[in-house]
């Protein structure tokens, strides 16, 4: 392919990101979500509902939450599992929806898993170079944690940002060509997300009076590091502020900030009563922000 190192680690920030050559998404998502049980102390059986975040499902039904049910050996407890589909922001999305759900359920596993390299034209040099598979998950449950939401999506009358699907029977008479993969106009989202992910932000701190002063760390959809450079510098944030790893993993759509979560958890730069910003951006088009304020609102 026409391209070099060079070139993706300048215009991206990108420097590796990891294929899946045999686990699916819900093999992806079960791993994930045995570190999530483990980290949170619970037992398996101890989970009520499954919520698995994925534009890349290991098949149209059953959905991969029920997958990860299976996996887990949860086929006879009563559980509520379901996907959704809400692209890059999908794990955002599902957290919100879980967080929700609390007032009826006690513990809630939300997984955001990817193995999008199967929808991946592996001849586009624009596209091919910035996405990689993985999965992170997180269990919710009740506590004194204050959470801010804001979500949104318009509707993509441009196809800036597009896969698709299934064709339909008239697509198949007039034998048109297969449009399954990923394909976007990189510039228009470059722009979009930029828009989106300060103006998400700017949501979820009017909603808590709080200031960018006050926010510990701001985990934003791990998509490009010249974007999230951007969106520091127009809301004059110190670039610090925002935690990055695709450098390692790349865009890892609705997996990426559950496994940036866990990343700067692991690496300790989230305090125990920390206020974090997550925020993200993707296909639909979708965005959004949740702020997790582990001080209660003090
Ligand atoms: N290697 C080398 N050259 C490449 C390339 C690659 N992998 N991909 C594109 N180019 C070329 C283009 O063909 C173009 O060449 P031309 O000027 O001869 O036409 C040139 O680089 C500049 O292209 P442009 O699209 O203007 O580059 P860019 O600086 O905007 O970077 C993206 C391209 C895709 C990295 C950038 O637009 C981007 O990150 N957009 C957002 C994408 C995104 O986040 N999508 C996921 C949303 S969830």
């Amino acid at each position: 392919m026409d391209t070099s190192d060079k070139w993706i680690i300048q215009r991206t920030g990108i420097s590796s990101r990891y294929v899946s050559e045999t686990e699916n998404t819900s093999d992806l998502a079960y791993q994930a979500s045995l570190q999530a049980i483990e980290d949170a102390n619970i037992q398996r059986e101890d989970i009520d509902v499954i919520i698995v975040a994925t534009m890349t499902p290991d098949c149209m039904t059953p959905s991969t939450a029920c997958l990860v049910q299976a996996k887990l050996g949860l086929n006879d407890c009563p559980i509520f599992a379901f996907d959704i589909n809400g692209a890059c922001s999908g794990f955002l999305y599902a957290f919100q929806i879980a967080s929700d759900l609390l007032s009826r359920y006690e513990h809630i596993l939300v997984i955001g898993s990817e193995t999008i390299s199967k929808m991946i034209d592996w001849n586009d040099r624009s596209t091919c170079v910035l996405f990689g598979d993985g999965a992170g998950a997180m269990i919710l449950g009740r506590g004194a944690t204050q959470l801010y939401h804001y979500a949104n999506s318009e509707g993509d009358t441009q196809q800036v940002l597009q896969a698709d699907g299934l064709s339909l029977v008239q697509d198949l008479q007039n034998n048109e060509p297969s449009t399954h993969y990923l394909n976007m106009k990189g510039n228009d989202v470059f722009r979009f997300a930029v828009k989106v992910l300060k103006e998400s932000i700017e949501h979820v701190l009017a909603q808590s009076n709080l200031t960018m002063d006050d926010i510990d760390l701001v985990i934003p959809h791990q998509a490009n590091y010249r974007i999230i450079s951007h969106v520091a510098k127009k809301m004059k944030v110190d670039l610090s502020k925002f935690y990055m790893n695709l450098q390692e993993f790349g865009n890892t759509s609705a997996a990426s900030i559950p496994i940036a979560y866990a990343m700067a958890q692991r690496e300790g730069k989230i305090p125990a009563n920390g206020r974090v910003i997550l925020v993200g951006f993707g296909a639909g088009l979708t965005y959004g922000a949740t702020l997790i304020d582990n001080r209660g609102g003090q």
